[in-house]
């Protein structure tokens, strides 16, 4: 039987964070760590294989999305693999939700575009999750390095080849919808003053579109360091990634910040090929996991000929 095997790349939060899920815009890269998806279709039950996708509902929402909505029937088998651990916060539930969509879509011969797979993904993230703004579903679909504005009104892929980027993992895993509840609950009390901090990372979000673009890395990393500063206020960064930022500054990044909710998971450094060395050994002697990944990768693919 016809077998289809796709992947989709996991994503690091560049700018935006928590401002995207109040209706602000945010920049995200696709990495190239990926996710494979191999489906087929079986006469037996819909089976499952994926031991690295920490919360399988994933997995078991996109099928059932798709089945109501093309009448598909269960005898289905998906296995998936990972290059990366779900600990680093790379987005592996929404790689793998898109990995699945594209997947099945070659499978049943449908023609639905990147933003037709966003739409279905970012339904199934709001079932499972309840809140999101979705930018990691579309890093997955769409790849590259994209400006988003919550619930994908807009996805706009820049001309940005190449991104040069240390990552450090803090060890510490973290729980996004926890400090995404966080971040409601302090909007709830104390409206203007972050509505006021929300709007300055727009600004930084609007400045650092168009110096990435320009490639004005001193620019783009004195701008992650003063959207770190607005995370530090919004009460979701960390000692331990404070200090992995501190560190890298020190040893000649252009500027560093966290990546994502916060809480954990990883940092990001700007660095010059010159700095990379030093700033990738001070991120380890201040206690991070250097992660190897590139940036700007490629959106959701067929692999069924690698
Ligand atoms: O924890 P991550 O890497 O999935 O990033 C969450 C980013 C938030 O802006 C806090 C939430 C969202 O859905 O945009």
């Amino acid at each position: 039987m016809k077998k289809i095997s796709v992947s989709a790349p996991g994503k690091l939060m560049l700018f935006g964070e928590h401002a995207v899920v109040y209706n602000r815009p945010c920049l995200v890269t696709a990495v190239s760590a990926r996710i494979k998806v191999s489906i087929e279709r079986t006469s037996g039950d819909f089976k499952i294989e994926a031991p690295q996708v920490k919360d399988v509902r994933f997995v078991e929402e996109t099928v059932g999305f798709f089945q109501k909505k093309f009448k598909i029937g269960n005898g289905l088998a998906i296995k998936t693999e990972s290059d990366f651990s779900c600990e680093y916060g790379f987005g592996s539930s929404s790689a793998v939700t898109v990995g699945i969509l594209e997947g099945l879509r070659e499978l049943f011969n449908l023609s639905l575009s990147k933003k037709d797979l966003f739409d279905l993904g970012y339904k199934v993230t709001l079932a499972i999750q309840g809140l999101g703004s979705g930018f990691d579903i579309a890093a997955a679909a769409f790849g590259g390095v994209l400006y988003f504005l919550t619930a994908g009104k807009v996805i706009e892929k820049l001309s940005v080849k190449s991104l040069p980027l240390v990552v450090g993992y803090s060890g510490v895993k973290a729980d996004t919808s926890t400090l995404v509840k966080r971040v409601g609950l302090g909007f709830k009390a104390q409206r203007s003053r972050i509505e006021k901090i929300f709007n300055e990372i727009a600004q930084i979000v609007e400045e650092a579109k168009k110096e990435l673009i320009e490639k004005n890395w001193l620019r783009v990393g004195y701008l992650m360091s003063k959207n770190q500063a607005l995370l530090q206020k919004l009460g979701v960064s960390t000692k331990k990634l404070d200090k992995m930022c501190q560190a890298a500054e020190k040893a000649g990044a252009f500027g560093a910040k966290l990546s994502g909710a916060g809480g954990g998971d990883c940092m990001i450094a700007l660095i010059s090929n010159e700095k990379k060395r030093a700033v990738e050994r001070a991120i380890e002697r201040a206690g991070g996991k250097v992660i190897k990944v590139q940036t700007c990768a490629e959106g959701v693919r067929d692999e069924s000929n690698g």
